[in-house]
């Protein structure tokens, strides 16, 4: 029950003060009147507990409450709900129900609440919702029907709020036909990988940041896919690009699609000699996979002659190894008459006895 909602006690029957028994009992019956009108009937003005309500522009803001949940009382005239510095851990099915009934709100603004966990349905009873703010919180449990029940919902911000274990889960929460209208989904801060999305083609997206996030590149499945969204822009600064051929699919895309808005920003950050690079201002060569690929040929290449011809040379020895056991045997006895030469002369020259004597 609202802890705020007036509680009417009738004070009157055991006052001190004595009364004659009929305007006792006519007090009595104006105050059951009194509660009847009053106590359970909620009132228009009434606005949810440590919140600040301006009825004139339908906004309700709550800020920094101890509470640990989202207001179960929240207005019918409210158009934008903001909540904000709470400590909610988990948005429960039907979290926004208003006693049960839908509500008309166009804007909700869940920012740095600690979110962690957004259970099936959650947004459930919010047919009108335009714009959701989920940024900065952490999410790491988002069901697949977490945005199921948002037909008209155009905005989705999640700037710094998906921890990258629930990257997967994203795609699949994204992955609905319910969100036909979506025209612009912020993913900023979320060292995302890759896009989380596992087709375009279901929404109507008109914009899509992805800025500081993890990308090193976008395969060639993904590039089609953007062409194929022409009203699509995509912002894509502050990722860690890899410039190598396996960036060539995007480079191209980016040189001449004009869909990535920010275009001019991206920078390479990979491989070191390149660090820096506006990726635009890479030449085709770099990123060609072609030149790559014949550079690394070349050298398989020349291994391989290198190789074939290191073999002939075993081979040709191989099958010569008679005529070179010759030529060695023939070396080896020439060697040897001609050391037994200068043997015989060393011998002859070394007593000189026998010099004399033939002398
Ligand atoms: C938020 O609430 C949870 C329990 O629901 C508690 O464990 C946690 O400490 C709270 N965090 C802050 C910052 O208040
Ligand atoms: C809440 O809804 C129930 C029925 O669903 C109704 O009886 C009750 O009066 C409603 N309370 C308020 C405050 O609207
Ligand atoms: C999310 O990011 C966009 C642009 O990066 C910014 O306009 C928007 O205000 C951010 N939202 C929050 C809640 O920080
Ligand atoms: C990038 O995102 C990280 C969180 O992933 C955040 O801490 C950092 O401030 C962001 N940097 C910029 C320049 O927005
Ligand atoms: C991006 O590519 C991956 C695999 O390469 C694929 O699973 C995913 O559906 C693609 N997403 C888009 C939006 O093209
Ligand atoms: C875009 O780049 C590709 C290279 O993959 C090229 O074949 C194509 O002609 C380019 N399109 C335009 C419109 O320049």
């Amino acid at each position: 029950m609202n802890p705020r909602r007036k509680m009417w006690i009738f004070h009157g029957a055991n006052s001190s003060v004595r009364l004659s028994s009929t305007w006792t009992q006519w007090c009595l019956r104006y105050a059951a009147v009194l509660s009847l009108l009053c106590s359970p009937v909620r009132t228009d003005d009434a606005c949810p507990y440590s919140c600040v309500c301006a009825r004139d522009s339908g906004t309700v803001t709550c800020r920094d409450g101890e509470d640990t949940e989202v207001p179960g009382d929240i207005p019918e005239w409210t158009s934008s709900l903001i909540l904000r510095g709470r400590n909610i851990s988990t948005l429960q099915r039907g979290a926004f129900m208003s006693n049960g009934s839908e509500l008309d709100m166009t804007i909700l603004s869940l920012s740095y609440n600690g979110i962690q966990a957004i259970e099936p349905y959650a947004f459930l009873g919010l047919p009108r919702l335009r714009l959701l703010d989920l940024s900065h919180n952490q999410l790491e449990l988002i069901s697949s029907r977490a945005f199921h029940g948002l037909p008209d919902l155009r905005s989705l911000y999640l700037n710094n709020s998906v921890l990258p274990s629930a990257a997967a889960q994203l795609s699949e929460a994204l992955d609905t036909q319910t969100l036909q209208n979506l025209h612009r989904l912020e993913l900023a801060g979320n060292r995302l990988r890759s896009i989380p999305m596992l087709r375009l083609d279901i929404y109507n997206l008109h914009a899509l940041v992805l800025v500081n996030n993890s990308i090193e590149s976008i395969g060639w499945e993904n590039v089609t896919n953007l062409y194929q969204q022409t009203r699509l822009r995509v912002y894509l600064a502050l990722n860690p690009f890899r410039c190598n051929c396996g960036l060539e699919a995007f480079y191209y895309w980016l040189k001449n699609s004009s869909q990535c808005a920010d275009s001019g920003h991206l920078l390479c950050s990979e491989p070191e000699a390149k660090r820096g690079v506006p990726v635009e201002m890479l030449r085709g060569d770099d990123v060609d996979c072609m030149n790559e690929n014949l550079e690394a040929v070349s050298y398989v290449f020349l291994g391989l002659v290198l190789a074939l011809i290191g073999l002939v040379f075993l081979m040709v020895l191989y099958l010569n190894r008679g005529g070179i056991k010759r030529w060695l045997n023939n070396i080896r006895d020439a060697c040897r008459d001609q050391m037994e030469v200068y043997h015989y002369r060393y011998e002859q020259d070394s007593d000189p006895r026998l010099a004399n004597v033939a002398v």
